[in-house]
């Protein structure tokens, strides 16, 4: 069809008749290049293609997505680069900064690069609300997983330095349930999807509006 209308296009310069015969196929060209177009302007604010394979992560896009305290790079995404498997991610917290209760049904890793901090975990033991957490420190060069679906809050309850973590999920984009409190049941934590990084650039269905 397209190098029909090329063709169609390339007569038209020639040929009065041709002309005529193709405007409909014109159209439907341009209207057709147009769409093309704009998708892809569209879509060039939340791609990184044409970006370097390797790239420098100072010059990574980095922001707080509206949290207090907190620095956020995507290193390697689901939304903007296309992973389907895993999802990187370096953060760093402020002092008093912290994440939010909350649980993801996939799994977590963490190192921590700088800084220290606190870790609590509700292990999955309770059927009706985390509970609890067990409190565990976390130091330069320490490394954690978290289990998938248990409830957990990183905090740098470090007063004087920053806390920096690389962190590595799997099953992008991450859905994010969050808790008020500990105590608060499993079925009343909040889904956050899009996650705060994700929500410029992760397109939903969009539900019609009536
Ligand atoms: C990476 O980016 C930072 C900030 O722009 C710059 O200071 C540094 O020189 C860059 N590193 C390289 C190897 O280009
Ligand atoms: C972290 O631990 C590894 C293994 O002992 C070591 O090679 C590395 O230098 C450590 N990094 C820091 C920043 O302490």
């Amino acid at each position: 069809m397209t190098n029909r209308a090329r063709q169609q296009l390339a007569g038209s310069r020639n040929a009065r008749a041709s002309l005529t015969m193709s405007e409909p196929l014109l159209s439907f060209f341009f209207f057709f290049s147009f769409l093309l177009h704009s998708a892809i302007s569209d879509a060039s604010q939340c791609s990184v293609k044409g970006l370097p394979l390797v790239r420098n992560i100072s010059e990574l896009p980095q922001d707080n997505y509206g949290r207090e305290g907190l620095s956020h790079i995507t290193v390697a995404g689901s939304v903007l680069h296309g992973m389907n498997e895993v999802e990187v991610w370096l953060q760093t917290f402020s002092p008093g900064s912290r994440t939010p209760i909350h649980r993801h049904s996939c799994e977590e890793v963490f190192v921590v690069l700088k800084g220290s901090g606190t870790l609590y975990l509700a292990s999955n033991s309770h059927d009706k609300y985390p509970g609890k957490p067990q409190e565990f420190s976390i130091f330069p060069n320490s490394t954690f997983q978290i289990p998938v679906n248990d409830a957990h809050q990183v905090w740098n309850t470090n007063e004087d330095e920053d806390l920096q973590v690389l962190v590595v999920i799997s099953r992008p984009p991450v859905k994010v349930f969050i808790y008020n409190d500990w105590f608060m049941p499993h079925t009343a934590a909040k889904l956050k999807f899009p996650y705060y990084w994700d929500e410029k650039c992760l397109q939903l269905p969009q539900k019609d509006e009536l």
